[in-house]
Formats: structure tokens, C-alpha cells, sequence
């Protein structure tokens, strides 16, 4: 995939109509519906507050949560209109409930240079999803550019990702350009030794991205609930641990593949057990090779953190997507917690695939210490993946 995408730096934007796609899908609280972070619109701040000051007429919109085409109050982008209002220290013009309607549309031409818009959630209506070509239409009237900074939704090819951009010039904002800059760049010419920290609990999750990292990195570390199944792909029985019985034979070829590729492929030599599964499960450290039958992995061991620290401590780039155990349970976070701290100790361009390792790395308090955490949880993985993104693909070359 071309990463050398053209960027509002490229474009001359003063007195133009801008459809800014943004990420705004930002996390509620259940009760309330208050923003619970507001994360993501303080990472669109840089993109918008360059199109402002540059005079440019901007149209944000976004999506929030899964309405599934049908207006749900209770996920209207009002609350993200007040809070980027307040952030911007300016007014942010909304319309409730009407996404590309006739009210948004008075608005949108109203619009004088330096002002903002935030349309209503577009998955409010079903031709986002879709990426019908009406709805797409009627959202690219509302720019002369598309400029997309919504890095979380570039694996999706909807009318406000992908859609707009067959009317409209697309061109990347500066989330979507250091994504592709740090991610592109380590994919494409990793400084080397080049280190990939896999985690997480699934191995169909992530066949993908070891498939395609095993053909790019010299090192795959393999840690979290995915590592049982690759135990037991070596011959190890793995007690009660997370197992994909019929991902066993696919565990095995990976690993053929790494040593066919002259990959470094490690997997957890000790390991933390837990009695049943829970926060306060009784525990113990034991060898891969002697895990016992009534109890499950949990988290990786001490042997397995020096084992691994020693790799990413040498390491030029480190990608880390996964965490290595229940770090969500604080006895079992210590695995998760040491990958952080050594990516955080290293020399390394480091970078965490978004989703659970980058709420893990902020939780534990290491966030300044990346060189980059991805915005994306899907999007990161696909990228990972080397699969070309709609999102991406229909932003001008440069
Ligand atoms: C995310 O939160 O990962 C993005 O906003 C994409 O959301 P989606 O999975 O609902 O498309």
C-alpha cells in the first residue's frame, strides 16, 4: 500500500468548505451519557485547529457507537459538539438529529471562514454504513476537500470514508499522517533489529498480522492467552489455559514459517497459573512444560519477562499489539506491565498497536514513553496486517 499520502499541508484551504471525517467515537458512561474520555477529540485538535487558523470553512462529522442507521438519542454528538466547543475555545454550530438534512445544510453554507460545524452522528443514517452512493453525494455537497484524520475508521469503507472521496479531492489530516509515517515506516523499513510483541487472547485474531510480521521482523514474541495454543502446537499440555484446538495445526505452520524465514520466534518458557479464573485466583509460577491439569495461564513468568525484556532491550523497532496476560486483574498485570517498561527502557522506535495494549500502556502510566500509540484498535490491526485500508487507498498520492 502507498503511504505517501498527499496532507492539508498540500492544499490551499483558506475560503474552502472542508468535510473533516473525524473519530469521534468516544467512550459514555452507561448511566450519565457523559464522555468518559475525551481522548479523541483532543487527538483531532491539531488537524482542526490548522484548517481554523488557515481560514478554512470546516464540516466535521464522525460517527458514535452503533446506532445501526436509526437516530439513537442517546448516542447524538451533541455532548462531543459542547466538549470540542469548549476545547477550541469556540463555538461549534450542531444540528440534533439531522445529519446531512437541509438544517445542516443552511448551516454548512453559512459558514464563514475559520468556523466550525459538527454534523449529527452519521450512522444515524443507514446509507453511512452502507456507503450508498445518494448518502455519500450529500455529504461530499457539504465540502469542496475531503480531508480524513479518522485513522479508527480507515479499515471501514463507508460513504464518509471512502464514499465522499469519489466526488470529492482527498487528503489526510495529522492523525492519519503520523500514523502512516511511524506505522508505514517501521512496516516498510524497520531500523533493525525489528521486534514484534503479540498478545492477547485469541490466535484467530491475529493470524493476519503474524503471517504478515513473520515475512518483515527478525524477532515474534508471542505472549497472552494465544500462546497456549502454540504451546500445545510445541507438545505441551496447557491444563485449563485458553486453547483453539482447531488452530493448533495453524500454530504449528506459523511457527514453520518463522523458522523457514530465519525468525526469531519466542514463546513463554514460565508462567503464572491461576486455581480458577479470577482476580483473586489462589496462583503460582510454573514451566511451560509443567503446567498442571486443573489450572490456567494467566499471565507470563519471570523467566519469560527476562526472556523476552532481553529481545525488546536490543531491539531498533519494537510493535507491540496484545497484552501478555489478564493484566485487567492486578496479580496477573505484572507480564503486560514488564513488556511496557521495557519498551518504555529502550532505544527502540516503539509503537503499540491500538485496542487493549495501548489502554494497557496508558493504565500502567507509560503513554509519553512511545514513540507512538496508534489511535486505531481495528484499523492498527489491519495496518498491521499489510491489508490495503479503503480509508487509505482513497486519499491522494502524493
Ligand atoms: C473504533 O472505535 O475502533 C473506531 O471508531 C471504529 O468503530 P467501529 O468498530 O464501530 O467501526
Amino acid at each position: 500500500m502507498n503511504y505517501n499520502k498527499k496532507t492539508v499541508r498540500d492544499v490551499d484551504v483558506r475560503g474552502k468548505k472542508v468535510l473533516l471525517r473525524c473519530d469521534f467515537n468516544v467512550p459514555l458512561d452507561k448511566e450519565t451519557g457523559a464522555i468518559t474520555s475525551d481522548k479523541r477529540i483532543v487527538a483531532s485538535l491539531p488537524t482542526i485547529q490548522y484548517l481554523l487558523e488557515n481560514g478554512a470553512r470546516v464540516v466535521a462529522c464522525s460517527h458514535l457507537g452503533k446506532p445501526k442507521g436509526t437516530v439513537k438519542p442517546e448516542l447524538s454528538l451533541a455532548p462531543v459538539a459542547k466538549r470540542l466547543s469548549e476545547l477550541l475555545g469556540k463555538p461549534v454550530a450542531f444540528t440534533q438529529a439531522d445529519v446531512a438534512g437541509e438544517e445542516s445544510k443552511k448551516l454548512a453554507d453559512s459558514l464563514r471562514d475559520g468556523e466550525i460545524l459538527l454534523l449529527e452522528n452519521l450512522r444515524f443514517d443507514p446509507g453511512e454504513e452502507k456507503n450508498d452512493t445518494e448518502f455519500a453525494k450529500k455529504l461530499a455537497s457539504f465540502g469542496e476537500i475531503f480531508v480524513s484524520d479518522a485513522f479508527g475508521t480507515v479499515h471501514r469503507a463507508h460513504a464518509s470514508t471512502e464514499g465522499v472521496s469519489h466526488d470529492l479531492p482527498g487528503y489526510a489530516g495529522f492523525l492519519i499522517e503520523k500514523e502512516l509515517s511511524v506505522m508505514g515506516g517501521a512496516l516498510d523499513e524497520p531500523k533493525r533489529p525489528f521486534v514484534a510483541v503479540l498478545g492477547g487472547a485469541k490466535v484467530s485474531d491475529k493470524i493476519g498480522v503474524i503471517s504478515n510480521l513473520i515475512e518483515k521482523a527478525d524477532t515474534i514474541i508471542v505472549g497472552g492467552g494465544m500462546a497456549y495454543t502454540f504451546l500445545k502446537a510445541e507438545g505441551k499440555e496447557v491444563g485449563k489455559s485458553l486453547l483453539e484446538a482447531d488452530k493448533v495445526e495453524l500454530a504449528r505452520g506459523l511457527m514453520k514459517k518463522a523458522l523457514d524465514n530465519d525468525v526469531m520466534f519466542l514463546l513463554p518458557v514460565d508462567i503464572v497459573v491461576a486455581d480458577h479464573f479470577a482476580a483473586d485466583a489462589e496462583k503460582m509460577t510454573v514451566d511451560t512444560e509443567e503446567i498442571p491439569a486443573d489450572w490456567m495461564g494467566m499471565d507470563i513468568g519471570f523467566e519469560t519477562v527476562e526472556l523476552f525484556k532481553a529481545a525488546i532491550l536490543k531491539a531498533g523497532t519494537v510493535v507491540w499489539n496484545g497484552p501478555m496476560g489478564v493484566f485487567e486483574f492486578p496479580a496477573f498485570a505484572d507480564g503486560t506491565k514488564a513488556v511496557a517498561q521495557a519498551m518504555a527502557d529502550s532505544e527502540a522506535v516503539t509503537i503499540v498497536g491500538g485496542g487493549d495494549s495501548a489502554a494497557a500502556v496508558e493504565q500502567m502510566g507509560f503513554a509519553n514513553k512511545m514513540t507512538h500509540i496508534s489511535t486505531g484498535g481495528g484499523a492498527s490491526l489491519e495496518f498491521l496486517e499489510g491489508k490495503e485500508l479503503p480509508g487509505i487507498a482513497c486519499l491522494q498520492d502524493k
